[in-house]
């Protein structure tokens, strides 16, 4: 699609990431000033670059020191702050084991990322975005996990499924006061780490990959492309009556069985 967000500023968490990245040039490619928020800050500086009107800014998410200044130089720079992705996140290769021996360092871990990091982001972006009584759009970023679970990643399911229902929340709080928050749950996504991980450098599918894909009505995973699109249309105006709803970009994969 294609809509004016000409004069708007938007903040992306993990920008600089492989979803993140795409949503960031969907952005900007529609007249949105970016701000590129990575831990990351070489990969966000090189993608700044590459865009009209973007800044680069260094926040561990974990961080609210790092966040509130995060925060303070958009304002410095843009003087206004119209929309928030909240899509920094993290999960485990490491630990695919049971709740029973799973790790709790690295249960800290993920949820802290992962949903701690966008309560403390959303929490800190509020005040800017509520102060020019334009109103605004935040967009969350979950995962099909967080609506139907998967074996052996204990912290990040949850995590997710909270990313959901905190919308929500979200959504009966801001909603009054012009901001619309909606909720993304991407399904497989074919980025570098995932190709590698289950897809093979040459994007065959083998084995388990395959049987998963068979289960997909669209028969193949999603590309970043395909997030950010979902990620355009939640942060435009013509996304004025959509509040609180999570928008499955998965294939049809939560859609139901294929048997
Ligand atoms: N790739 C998939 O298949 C998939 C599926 C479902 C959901 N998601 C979600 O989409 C989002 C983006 O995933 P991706 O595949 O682009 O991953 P990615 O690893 O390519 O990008 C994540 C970005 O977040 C940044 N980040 C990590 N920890 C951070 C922290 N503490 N503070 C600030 N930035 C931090 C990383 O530097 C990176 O740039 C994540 O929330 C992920 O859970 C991805």
């Amino acid at each position: 699609m294609q809509t004016d967000l000409g004069g708007k500023v938007a903040f992306v968490t993990g920008g600089a990431g492989a979803i993140g990245s795409a949503i960031v040039k969907r952005l900007s490619q529609n007249g949105a000033c970016v701000v590129i928020a990575d831990i990351n800050i070489d990969g966000a500086k090189t993608l700044a670059s590459t865009l009209p009107d973007a800044m680069a800014v260094e926040v561990d998410i974990r961080s609210e020191a790092a966040i509130r200044a995060a925060i303070d130089a958009t304002m410095d720079r843009y003087r206004r702050l119209d929309i928030l992705v909240n899509n920094a996140g993290v999960n485990t290769l490491a630990y695919r084991v049971n709740i029973d021996s799973f790790p709790s360092e690295e249960w800290d871990r993920i949820t802290t990322i992962d949903l701690d990091g966008l309560f403390l982001v959303s929490r800190h972006a509020l005040p800017s975005m509520l102060a020019g009584g334009r109103g605004g759009r935040i967009v969350n970023i979950a995962s099909v996990l967080g609506i139907a679970a998967m074996r052996l990643q204990s912290p990040f399911i949850a995590a997710k499924a909270g990313i959901i229902h905190v919308t929500r929340s979200m959504a009966l709080e801001l909603g009054p006061q012009g901001i619309v928050t909606n909720c993304i749950a991407p399904g497989s996504i074919m980025t570098e780490l995932t190709k590698k991980l289950f897809y093979g450098d040459d994007g065959t599918f083998a084995g388990k990959t395959e049987a998963f894909m068979q289960h997909l009505p669209l028969g193949r995973p999603g590309m970043p492309e395909e997030i950010a699109e979902a990620t355009l249309f939640l942060s435009s105006s013509a996304c004025r009556y959509v509040n609180g709803q999570t928008l499955a970009v998965d294939g049809g994969w939560t859609a139901g069985f294929m048997m």
